[in-house]
């Protein structure tokens, strides 16, 4: 690590002292820590303190002249191999997911090209808090890597997931950000997300409460590992990942379309809640349907199964296809029936008789010809990593 730089970006919190001992730690690794300080964390912690333990000046105002002279704030957001924000407020990640820029930290969050850590610090209901979770769903969306907080007691007195993770944690995920894994490099992964839309008429449909947001963390997981992913997504409300192609369908029939035109492929991941059924014939016009004598009653076609239907392939058959189930109950005997009728090499099984639907949280099962093994219940973004891991060490 002794060539590698970050820029560190530290803003205000109590929790901000913790980069002093980030800095000494990381210099003990071999990498150099050039720092800016918001106007916030200079209540916290000081320019002198910083560039003592740095041994580099220590950059504050955007507006500094002499600053602006010897290092523009372009160049010193591009000349580093990492941007870390550490500790991360609720405010520096809203104005980077917006695209906001008045000071220097947020000037140069904007104007960097290289990639971004957040560790965010902040009280339990503010990480809680809608916007924050808007916010840090579009950092990711983005391409940013925005850890999760450690939970326990805060400055505050309050209880819950905000505090800023211990320097080791902060220290082991700078280096790997700094080393980043790219072993997909080269590989084409297709991967489906999000609930189909079955059309009952031009204004009615059947669908399910899919959100998507497993799908697109393994589309962005495998896209920082290197790989050409195209994401077949269903009708979902969150942001697309950047860097990945995007087509967007609304039925499973054009769902299977597009993944057939997507191949080939070297893995194929089918998170989709695809419906299993669609209305047998959908109206050109908008169904009357209220006041007849008899209940109203539906006809069903069945819809493909598309995981089936790519495991099945003679020709073009990707090298590694994976099936997401969902079970309520017995999910070792159901996954297992499952990797056997569709014919795929995996089933990710996740048990969902708890708070996992629309839930943060996630623990999942892989099955696989060979065996089973069990995830650490984790965020969705980091059950992402750990498939996407794995999928890296099949494919290579
Ligand atoms: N799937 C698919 N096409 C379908 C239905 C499901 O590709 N028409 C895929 C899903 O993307 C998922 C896997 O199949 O990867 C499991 O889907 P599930 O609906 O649970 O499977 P079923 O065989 O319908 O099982 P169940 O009896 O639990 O409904």
């Amino acid at each position: 690590m002794s060539d590698r730089s970050i820029l560190l970006i530290i803003t205000g919190g109590v929790a901000a002292f913790k980069s002093l001992e980030l800095i000494r730690e990381l210099g003990r690794a071999g990498v150099k820590s050039r720092v800016i300080l918001t106007k916030a964390a200079q209540e916290f912690v000081t320019p002198l303190s910083v560039s003592a333990l740095s041994g580099e000046k220590c950059f504050t105002e955007l507006f500094d002249l002499d600053d602006e002279a010897e290092m523009g704030h372009i160049e010193l957001s591009r000349s580093t191999d990492l941007v870390a924000v550490c500790p991360a407020s609720a405010d520096i990640m809203g104005k980077a997911a917006n695209g906001l820029a008045n000071d220097l930290a947020s000037t140069a969050l904007l104007a960097t090209d290289k990639r971004v850590l957040y560790a965010p610090a902040m009280n339990v209901r503010m990480w809680d808090h809608p916007a924050v979770k808007r916010n840090v769903e579009a950092l990711r969306a983005d391409g940013s890597i925005v850890l999760e907080p450690d939970e326990g007691l805060m400055a505050c007195g309050e209880f819950g997931p905000g505090r800023l993770p211990e320097v080791a944690r902060l220290k082991e995920e700078i280096l790997t950000a700094l080393s980043p894994d790219r072993s997909l490099e080269g590989k084409h992964i297709l991967v489906t997300a999000g609930p189909t839309r079955e059309p009952i008429d031009p204004v009615r449909y059947i669908s399910n409460h899919s959100s998507g947001r497993q799908g697109y963390a393994i589309a962005a997981s495998l896209r920082d590992r290197g790989a050409k992913v195209t994401l077949v997504s269903g009708p979902v409300s969150i942001q697309p990942p950047a860097g990945v192609e995007l087509k967007k369908v609304e039925t499973a029939l054009e769902m299977l379309s597009a993944v057939e035109t997507a191949l080939p492929a070297d893995a194929f991941i089918s998170v989709a809640a695809v419906a299993d059924w669609r209305p047998a014939t959908a109206s050109d016009t908008k169904l009357k349907l209220k006041g007849g004598d008899e209940p109203v009653s539906m006809t069903f076609a069945e819809n493909p199964d598309i995981l089936k239907t790519i495991s099945n392939l003679a020709e073009n058959r990707p090298g590694l296809v994976i099936g997401f189930a969902a079970e309520t109950n017995d999910v070792s005997a159901h996954a297992q029936g499952k990797l056997q009728r569709k014919g795929c090499d995996w089933i990710v099984a996740n048990d969902v008789s708890g708070d996992v639907m629309g839930g943060e949280n996630n623990e999942v099962s892989l099955f696989t010809k060979d065996g089973m093994e069990a995830s650490p219940r984790m965020s969705k973004a980091q059950i992402a990593d750990w498939i996407a891991a794995r999928i890296a060490k099949a494919l290579s």
